[in-house]
């Protein structure tokens, strides 16, 4: 059995997908959900589910990017994960953190990379007048939303479509998408998927 931690900054919608679908005969189980807001919405979400959680607040370290992450990483390590997860992660990881875990660190994307790594995707395929837009899940690498891809789905960009209104389409698809990927790649499958 895969033991996951997962990454959160905010409500943690994707994180609660993953761990909703941690049951059963899925290859994987979670085993700590840690943020950089003990503020995280989604920390609550976690403990209500009987996960352990963690915080560590990066404002307390200023730029000093290593000292946070060597603090997150006492959390992370005590929890012997096997698969990380970023889920909704706004901290851009050093590559020192990234060699730790390349090869078994995935991230969920809110646009068809390589289209719109970084922020404010959804106006941005509105803005270039995009028909689809959509979500990525790939393997962190040391360049930002990057990595191998595992997983995309698309969804069309309707007419008066604002990004909010994309967005909320956008979510849908990563709670069905993220999970899915998570399970293959548990049971050792890398071949991407794709609707
Ligand atoms: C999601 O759209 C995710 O793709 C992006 O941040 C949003 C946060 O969602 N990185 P949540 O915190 O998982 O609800």
């Amino acid at each position: 059995m895969k033991r996951v931690a997962i990454l959160i900054s905010g409500g943690g919608s994707n994180m609660v997908a993953l761990v909703r679908s941690m049951t059963g005969d899925h290859p994987a189980r979670p085993v700590l959900v840690a943020s950089n807001d003990p503020q995280a919405g989604g920390l609550a979400k976690a403990a209500a589910d009987g996960i352990d959680t963690a915080a560590v607040d990066h404002r307390a370290f200023g730029k000093d990017r290593a000292a946070f992450e060597a603090e997150l990483l006492k959390h992370i390590e005590a929890a012997e994960p096997d698969i990380l997860c970023l889920a909704g992660f706004m901290r851009v990881l050093t590559p020192g953190f990234v060699a730790r875990f390349e090869g078994r660190m995935l991230n969920i994307h809110p646009s068809l990379l390589p289209k719109y790594p970084g922020l404010h995707t959804h106006q941005r395929a509105i803005d270039a007048g995009d028909s689809e837009a959509g979500c990525t899940v790939h393997e962190v690498t040391a360049v930002l939303d990057d990595g191998p891809i595992l997983g995309q789905a698309r969804v069309p960009v309707l007419p008066g479509d604002l990004s909010d209104t994309l967005a909320g389409r956008v979510l849908v698809q990563e709670h069905r998408l993220y999970p899915a990927v998570l399970r293959r790649y548990a049971a050792g499958d890398r071949k991407p998927l794709f609707w």
